[in-house]
């Protein structure tokens, strides 16, 4: 797959045509997980555009270093990206990537998906998708990025761990979607987003994402290393962090953390 834009970049006072992302899909039955498989990839000169797909992964990472339940029936694959964005910009990839499945999972079942800051998809109030973007920076430029995504598409027979039931849902439970075609709809809708990202186009990319925003308008708590921000969600700003409307109108943003509750 090629992205068939070529655009120019003019930030940074610069003109240069952005290189097309050619997609290479390197196939697994079974690994421990596909981005500890792209990070091997990648140190050995992999190209951007490298997509290592599995059937199952037997050590799916997800954040805060948890497991991502990953049987059979899931989508599964990292992307390994070397996109020279200042490291300022890396929360963007996850943004990206973010409206890159939701795009592709509207396309193949209809539902509308939400999009929870910084890195979830949901559909139905539950999650269904995550993004784990892990990057290698030198001199304040993004030299490598590992897009990690995961998708609940069919439900597995055999259960699901409790930590699960109530919090996810299964793409089958709403609709029939095959593994091929979300992750062609994925990459397709990647293309587009990434090329935005490297053009400069953010505030379009985060009214897009606010659009799809699950807190946008609700109260939430923001946990960060460095602070806990309490207020009125008012979505993400230009550069992917959340802007949280404190009392007395004041506003503060948070670049990175999670988000413990929300109403
Ligand atoms: C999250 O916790 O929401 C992020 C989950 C990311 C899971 C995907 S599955 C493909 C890739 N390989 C991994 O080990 N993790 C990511």
């Amino acid at each position: 797959m090629t992205a068939h834009r070529h655009s120019t970049d003019s930030h940074d006072g610069a003109r240069s045509v952005l290189k097309p992302l050619n997609f290479s899909l390197r196939w697994f039955e079974e690994i421990s997980s596909t981005s500890d498989v792209a990070r091997e990839l990648a140190k050995s000169g992999a190209a951007e555009g490298t997509v290592v797909v599995a059937r199952r992964q037997t050590a799916g990472r997800g954040k805060f270093s948890s497991r991502w339940f990953s049987p059979e029936g899931g989508l599964y694959f990292t992307l390994v990206l070397r996109p020279e964005i200042p490291a300022g910009q890396s929360h963007l990839l996850a943004v990206a990537a973010g409206l890159a499945v939701a795009d592709a999972i509207e396309l193949a079942i209809g539902a509308s998906p939400q999009l929870k800051w910084p890195n979830d998809i949901y559909l139905s109030g539950k999650k269904v998708a995550g993004v784990l973007t892990e990057t290698e920076v030198s001199n304040q430029r993004v030299r490598l990025a590992l897009v990690g995504i995961g998708v609940n598409v069919e439900r597995p027979d055999f259960g699901v761990p409790d930590h699960l039931q109530g919090s996810a849902v299964w793409l089958s439970e709403l609709g029939t979607a095959s593994l091929t075609e979300l992750l062609t709809g994925v990459l397709d809708s990647f293309i587009v987003w990434y090329q935005r990202l490297k053009s400069g186009d953010f505030a379009m990319m985060a009214e897009s994402y606010n659009r799809r925003g699950l807190l946008v308008g609700r109260n939430v708590e923001v946990r960060s290393a460095s602070q806990v921000a309490a207020g009125r969600c008012r979505g993400i700003d230009a550069q992917g962090a959340l802007v949280i409307e404190q009392s007395r109108g004041f506003t503060t943003v948070a670049a990175e953390g999670e988000v413990c509750s929300w109403s």
